[in-house]
């Protein structure tokens, strides 16, 4: 390592500093993250790695000799006992066995524990905000926040509004000082109902539940914390007098629970690699359905007196790890911000990321809500932004980091026309939403309302997928669901990728579909604000299509579920020559179903099930019994396949019934 390598790190060890620091004071001080865990993470990884290649450059200073930030605030400041330190990060498997050997079997080497397998308390790394909480007496006495290991802020006002914080322990003969540690968090529930709130109140959001935790309580006014939906697990222990510490960490968890101090329920003992590698799987696939936010695991040694052997460095214990998960918040920049239209012309706006793997993906896109998020986030291309993907959740932007917008940036404007047909864009009065005025004259509309119509809950056309329908509107063959019965084999033949069979049996699937409920029918129109379970209660209210198609605003209204603004969509929808021309298409090409109210299905056996016939019957016509099948809630398919529920078989029966 030449002088010259040892200049160059010395820059960039000097940016890293004053990088951590920056992001240091945004976290701990303002709760305001200035960048994505992972970013953090990385840099601190690579403070690390330089400082331990060049040890002479190593400051007393650093970041990495300290842990959080020091609190400058209103809040009183208190000197902890015990230091609250942090953990080491283990990002992989292999990290994770290198430090199960050089922190823990290596030092308990010729110590009878290490022989064996040794045991961890394996626990959910929880996302929120650690605190210290001191018992004198039974009764609770002070409470705060972690600072910077050292020193942390008296928040013990807004402790107590934290109704899973007792005020006094449970027992007889609580000890003469208790202090243990925990972490405050937001559930997963009460995040998004305070984020929906924030929202229509126009108050600022919390970008994640930790966030959340951590700004809620260093909030001055206690009245403001008691409102934010709180709870804590408590971990561990700090100064202790008068009371026998237990022999393990899972006991000392017990003794907590009985003083009435919530645990986390998803602790476990486990024994080796191998035990926590399995934990950390269970709780990877679990993580999403967990009612708190998690980042990991952590793993501790369970025998205390192990723990005690193995000791303390500056910033952590050397007998826990945690054990990260990969990260579900990246950085990554806006390179396009592009507006894609809906089957009801709505524009959604769409920001193209450069690709960024999160929460186990590669994203390269992000869907906004609607305009106002847009606006209100103000959302430019060039943009550095965090993005979130939790779970099978769609990828969000969370946060702009307007510090690093490049220069001669624009605010993104509403388009004022379409981006497909050219068509004015409108935005009605009192709606968040804009709309092409295009109609079917869109392309991008025709495509989604032909989409909707073939989808599963509408009329179930099989086959008829994205990419076909795409190149059936772009090509100007189909332009309403009507020209879907129009379709010839020859028509289909001409299409890129489709060879003779699959054509054929799309037009089968098209032909089948016409055999269908009033339900279905109704949903696959597409009539604004009438879903699947409103086109439900509209066929179980109306016993024709007629009858429907006259019905004014007063008579809708009666129906159970529709209301005064789906009522009048349904009128203009009826109102509208176009449409009234394509149903009245749609029902002459042989679209039926049963008349009458479709209360039926709902309790019907055959609800759900796939039905295939083969062979000729006798008692009625195939058509006919596919009809009442369709009626009772039945799929009828042309193909055995695993998804067949039912085969009936009729006279001279095809290849179909061996193939059952
Ligand atoms: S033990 C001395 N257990 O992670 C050991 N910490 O980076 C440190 N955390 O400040 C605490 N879940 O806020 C421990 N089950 C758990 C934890 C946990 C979350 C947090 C805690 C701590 C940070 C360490």
């Amino acid at each position: 390592m030449g002088l010259k390598g040892e200049k160059v790190a010395f820059k960039e060890l000097t940016k890293l500093r004053e990088a951590v620091e920056q992001y240091n004071f945004s976290y701990y001080v303002l709760d305001d993250p200035a960048v994505p865990d992972a970013e953090y993470d990385r840099l601190m990884c690579r403070l690390v790695e330089l400082e331990g290649k060049y040890p002479n450059l190593l400051l007393s200073n650093s970041p990495t000799q300290r842990v959080g930030a020091r609190p400058i605030s209103e809040f009183v400041e208190v000197r902890h006992d015990q230091p609250m330190l942090s953990l080491e990060n283990a990002f992989s498997e292999t990290e994770l066995a290198d430090w199960l050997d050089r922190r823990v079997r290596g030092p308990l080497k010729g110590i009878e524990v290490a022989k064996i397998d040794i045991d961890f308390s394996a626990e959910p790394k929880l996302d929120g905000a650690a605190v210290s909480i001191r018992y004198e007496k039974g009764d609770l006495a002070l409470g705060c926040t972690r600072g910077d290991g050292a020193i942390g802020e008296n928040i013990t006002h807004n402790i107590r509004t934290i109704r899973a914080v007792p005020r006094r322990l449970r027992g007889k003969h609580p000890p003469p000082v208790l202090e243990v540690r925990g972490e405050v968090y937001m559930p997963k529930a009460g995040f998004v109902a305070y984020n929906a709130r924030a929202l229509e109140k126009d108050e600022k959001q919390f970008v994640n539940p930790r966030n959340a935790a951590a700004g809620s309580l260093r909030q001055l006014d206690p009245g403001l914390t008691a409102q934010r939906p709180l709870d804590i697990f408590f971990y561990g222990i700090g100064d202790v007098e008068g009371w026998d510490i237990p022999v393990s960490h899972s006991d000392l968890l017990k003794e907590l629970r009985a003083f009435g101090l919530k645990t986390c329920p998803d602790s476990e003992v486990v024994k080796g690699l191998q035990g926590c590698l399995a934990y950390y799987s269970t709780m990877g696939e679990k993580r999403d359905e967990l009612p708190y936010e998690i980042d990991g695991v952590v793993y501790k040694v369970n025998d205390l007196k192990s723990q005690k052997v193995l000791g303390l460095s500056r910033t952590h214990p050397n007998w826990a790890v945690a054990h990260k998960f990969p990260p579900q918040e990246e950085l990554t920049v806006v390179r396009e911000i592009e507006f894609q239209v809906g089957r009801t012309g709505a524009l959604t706006p769409v920001a193209r990321l450069q690709p960024v793997f999160v929460g186990g993906v590669t994203v390269s896109n992000a869907t906004l809500h609607n305009m106002d998020e847009l606006t209100r986030m103000d959302i430019r291309v060039g943009d550095s932004v965090i993005v979130s993907r939790a779970g099978d959740v769609i990828p969000k932007i969370v946060k702009v980091l307007e510090k690093r917008r490049p220069k001669k940036t624009h605010p993104t404007g509403i388009p004022t026309h379409c981006p497909v047909c050219d068509s004015d864009v409108i935005r009605a009065e009192g709606e968040v939403t804009v709309r092409c005025a295009g109609g079917l004259i869109c392309a991008a509309q025709r495509i989604e309302t032909i989409r909707h119509f073939a989808s599963r809950r509408a009329m179930d056309i099989e086959g008829l997928g994205i990419k076909l329908v795409d190149q059936l509107v772009l090509a100007g063959i189909v332009k309403n669901p009507a020209d879907l019965y129009d379709l010839s084999l020859r028509q289909l033949v001409e299409l890129e990728r489709m060879g003779e069979r699959s054509a054929a049996n799309v037009l089968g699937a098209i032909s089948e579909s016409k055999i269908t409920t009033f339900r279905r029918f109704l949903y696959a129109l597409g009539i604004r604000g009438v879903g699947d379970a409103a086109a439900l209660e509209l066929a179980n209210n109306f016993s024709s299509l007629d009858e429907l198609i006259t019905a004014n605003n007063e008579r809708l209204i009666e129906v159970p579920g529709i209301g005064p603004v789906v009522a009048a969509h349904i009128c203009v929808f009826f109102r509208e020559e176009d449409n009234l021309r394509i149903i009245k298409r749609l029902i002459k090409k042989g679209i039926q179903w049963s008349a009458g109210k479709m209360s039926a299905t709902s309790s019907s056996p055959l609800r759900g099930k796939t039905v295939v016939f083969t062979g000729s019957l006798s008692g009625l016509s195939r058509e006919k019994a596919k009809a009442r099948l369709i009626a009772l809630g039945a799929k009828v398919r042309g193909t055995v396949s695993s998804n067949t529920d039912l085969v009936v078989v009729g006279e001279n029966p095809g290849s179909k019934a061996l193939r059952a």
